[in-house]
């Protein structure tokens, strides 16, 4: 009994706690200047940027540079509460093609503090992974990162990679000497063959389908699970 009472009210603290959680990097994607406690988002799996449009601030963004070494990132994170819900202990995805649908985790070497006891800043440290390239932006060198604190809040922000081999340290004439990747993983490529290929065959007459003996076919326009599964 008394336990229940004790874990239901851990369980409706941290829900209050988590109200009111707000921490994000610095800078911010979609903030100008110094951002305020209204600036830090929600971040989830469906919103890895909060409400935060991507492709519109990309660009405008202040970007943070990566080190020479082409992987490690220096970030300071800010709190606007005290304690486990300011957390500046952060998660870090990224993206390299600045879409927000291709993030994948970054390993953070230095983190925050889970619980500061003021508001303030930490510095942390990141590093991509191994022959991460950032392609984003118009000038084709950028990474979208999503930092999100323990308490689930935080802000996408971009970091801008040296292109490799080039011994000029300023963006854009960095930018213009290296040309601008847009490699597709052939994942894609091969995906979109095996769609087409799919709905080749959805729409075959009976008398050539691989599967006459399918009742509605094909007029019932589903694919049989067993087809998908034969071309997946
Ligand atoms: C982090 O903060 C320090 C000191 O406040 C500052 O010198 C540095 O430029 C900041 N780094 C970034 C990426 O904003």
């Amino acid at each position: 009994m008394f336990s229940t009472t004790l874990t239901s009210a851990a369980v409706l603290l941290s829900l209050v706690l988590q109200a009111t959680a707000h921490a994000m990097p610095l800078p911010a994607l979609g903030v100008t200047g110094s951002p305020v406690r209204n600036d830090a988002q929600r971040l989830s799996t469906a919103k890895p940027c909060g409400n935060t449009d991507i492709a519109s601030n990309l660009d405008k963004a202040t970007a943070v540079p990566v080190e020479a070494d082409g992987s490690t990132v220096m970030l300071n994170v800010t709190n606007f509460n005290p304690g486990a819900d300011g957390s500046r202990s952060v998660s870090v995805l990224v993206d390299p093609t600045g879409t927000g649908k291709n993030f994948v985790a970054a390993k953070v070497t230095k983190n925050g503090d889970p619980a500061p006891k003021t508001n303030g800043r930490d510095k942390v440290t990141l590093s991509l992974p191994a022959g991460t390239k950032c392609t984003a932006g118009k000038t084709g060198n950028l990474c979208l990162l999503s930092v999100k604190s323990s308490a689930g809040f935080g802000a996408c922000t971009v970091v801008s990679q040296l292109s490799s081999g080039s011994s000029d340290s300023t963006p854009s004439a960095s930018a213009s000497a290296a040309p601008v990747s847009t490699k597709v993983p052939c994942k894609s490529s091969k995906n979109k063959r095996r769609a087409v290929v799919r709905l080749f065959l959805l729409f075959l007459p009976p008398s050539l389908s691989p599967f006459p003996s399918l009742p509605f076919y094909p007029s019932s326009l589903r694919i049989p699970t067993s087809y998908a599964f034969a071309f997946a």
